[in-house]
């Protein structure tokens, strides 16, 4: 019998129940809290426009058991889920990370950072990948600067790459590398 792969596992932070999610729940969750909410449709998928139920399974359900794995952000004082961070494992160990954090009275109060270390710790000692390499828009200052907290190199920027279609905006998008190597040195100064 096949082990399951460690990402499906329920993690535990400070403040969060990082709970597991299956296909159903995870387009439940997403689509009933982003879909009408213009800037996280902007920040995730470049344009604030609502998506179709088609497009959503196909671009927003980062579930499929094999190389996509979702975890709701449950707060432990109670509650339903704030937001879903996601993984999606790629090509020779490495693997891209995203978050969306519905929930604006948990803005600001640095719950991305707290959600991705654990999320990330897990990946590396389970030996799930060696390497993260993540783009995100260069307007997205918050996303940018918890890249840069969590310890992320900034190893590139693809210049006006990417069009906003509500503003007719070029954007650059920016590329992010975590290495296993860079992050058990940051564990350390840690301790
Ligand atoms: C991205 C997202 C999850 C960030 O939530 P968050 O971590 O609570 O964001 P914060 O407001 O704490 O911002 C993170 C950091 O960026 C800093 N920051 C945010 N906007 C800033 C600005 N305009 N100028 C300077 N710093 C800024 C904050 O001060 C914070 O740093 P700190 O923790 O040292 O105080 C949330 O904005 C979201 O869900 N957005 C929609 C979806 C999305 O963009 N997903 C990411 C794409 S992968």
């Amino acid at each position: 019998m096949t082990k399951p792969n460690p990402m499906l596992q329920r993690l535990e932070t400070e403040r969060f129940i990082l709970k597991p999610l299956g296909r159903i729940e995870a387009y439940r969750v997403g689509r009933a809290n982003w879909n009408h909410d213009p800037e996280i449709m902007r920040n995730l998928v470049h344009s604030s426009r609502p998506l179709g139920r088609l497009k959503w399974l196909k671009k927003m359900v980062w579930v499929n058991g094999k190389s996509k794995f979702s975890h709701a952000i449950v707060p432990k004082d109670g509650g339903p889920a704030i937001g879903i961070h996601g993984v999606t494992l790629q090509k020779h160990r490495s693997a891209v990370l995203v978050v969306a954090v519905h929930d604006r009275q948990w803005w600001g109060r640095k719950v991305v950072a707290e959600v991705r270390r654990a999320i990330i710790d897990h990946a590396f000692e389970r030996q799930v990948v060696d390497r993260f390499c993540c783009t995100v828009q260069a307007r997205n200052t918050a996303s940018v600067f918890n890249y840069k907290k969590l310890g992320f190199k900034h190893v590139g920027t693809l210049h006006q790459a990417q069009y906003d279609p509500d503003s007719g905006e070029l954007f650059d998008t920016l590329i992010f590398e975590l290495l296993r190597a860079d992050w058990d040195k940051q564990r350390e100064n840690r301790s």
